[in-house]
């Protein structure tokens, strides 16, 4: 028998269809990703019942995929990870349903995952000495949370968005300026040719509140700011709107978690979730963590946007905790982060 831990991790909780093998939490064996982009941008967003279907199709073959590349088989892997909350819950369903046949099937241990979780845990695939305590900021097209990690699966959530997620922000502005689904990557793109300092967006902030975020409030004001244009028959320069509007986000995301490592005497930072593929955040964070003396940890790219490899991260030290979940296990579309299934 081997003396690692390899699980097979499985993620559909949106519109990624994606599978991997990971070993003892840190390398990745494998890490298979069927992307349904392109079905959605028809329609300029995600789908649900299309997202559902289409993860049906390719479920399988991305599972076989996956231990192939690994060079393994069902007989080979210890435990069966899988996201079981939150996203779309008729695309969460697909993977716990076909999670749990399979660990059934060959007879392995059961293991739901929390979909921000896997998110954070993407650092320790290439920080692999990145440990609890530190300071987690989640930032993906469902999700924008400060949170401490206190412990390996244990979180405490400092501040998070009371409205929209910063990359559902990302994809509406997109789509104002005719950029298309998903947002985020284009306006990442273009705003590298535009000015950010060239229109004043307000803060994504919430009065009252230390660390939550909001975001619809510059959304409506980039919304305006076009209307009021048009209505004006004056031209807007794309990438000077797009540049701007990001460098406010990127603002008020770096100022919180600056301001709560301090506040919370913790010195190491981790971002996660497809926003933090955003290069203005990435350069943004890694100066404001740099000027305040605090090391930050970001995966590439490839692990920030949904993946399964981050997925049978998180599970390996939901394993090592001893958590199982029962045959029971049911896809929950507003899973609170730290709750086990
Ligand atoms: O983590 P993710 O793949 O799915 C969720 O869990 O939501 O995040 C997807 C989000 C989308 O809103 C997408 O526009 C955004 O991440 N995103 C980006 C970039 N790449 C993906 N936002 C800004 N800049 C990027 N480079
Ligand atoms: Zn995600």
């Amino acid at each position: 028998m081997s003396e690692h831990i390899d699980i097979l991790a499985i993620e559909s909780s949106c519109d990624e269809t994606a599978a991997a093998v990971v070993r003892d939490g840190r390398e990745i064996l494998s890490n298979e990703i069927y992307t349904q982009i392109a079905m959605h941008t028809v329609y300029g967003g995600v789908v649900p019942e299309l997202a559902s279907r289409k993860h049906i199709e390719k479920i399988n073959f991305v599972i076989q995929k996956a231990l192939e590349d690994a060079g393994k088989t069902l007989e080979d892997i210890d435990a069966v990870a899988v996201t079981c909350g939150p996203g779309l819950v008729g695309a969460l369903l697909v993977g716990v349903a076909e999670a749990k046949a399979i660990a059934w099937a060959a007879k392995k241990p059961l293991i739901g995952v929390h979909h921000i979780e896997g998110h954070i845990s993407a650092n320790y695939i290439e920080h692999p000495d990145l440990k609890p305590p530190y300071l987690g900021l989640i930032v993906s097209g469902g999700h924008t949370h400060l949170v401490i990690v206190k412990d390996w699966a244990e979180f405490e959530i400092l501040g998070r968005t009371v409205d929209d997620a910063a990359g559902e922000a990302f994809d509406k502005v997109a789509r104002a300026i005719g950029l298309g689904y998903p947002g985020g990557p284009k306006i990442d793109k273009i705003a590298k040719e535009g000015n950010p300092d060239a229109i004043t967006f307000p803060k994504a902030k919430v009065n009252g509140s230390e660390y939550d975020f909001s975001f619809s409030g510059i959304k409506s004001a980039v919304l305006n700011y076009l209307n009021h244009a048009e209505m004006m028959h004056e031209t807007v320069n794309p990438a000077d709107l797009a540049a701007s509007f990001q460098k406010a986000v990127v603002d008020v995301l770096c100022e919180h978690t600056v301001r709560a490592a301090k506040a919370h005497n913790i010195t190491n930072v981790a971002m996660a979730g497809g926003v933090s593929a955003n290069s203005a955040l990435r350069a943004g964070m890694e100066k404001a963590c740099k000027d305040a003396g605090l090391n930050l940890s970001v995966p590439s790219p490839i692990y920030c946007t949904d993946n399964a490899a981050m997925i049978g991260v998180a599970a390996f030290h939901e394993f090592e905790k001893g958590y199982r979940s029962g045959w029971d296990l049911n896809a929950v579309p507003n899973l609170k982060l730290g709750e086990h299934l």
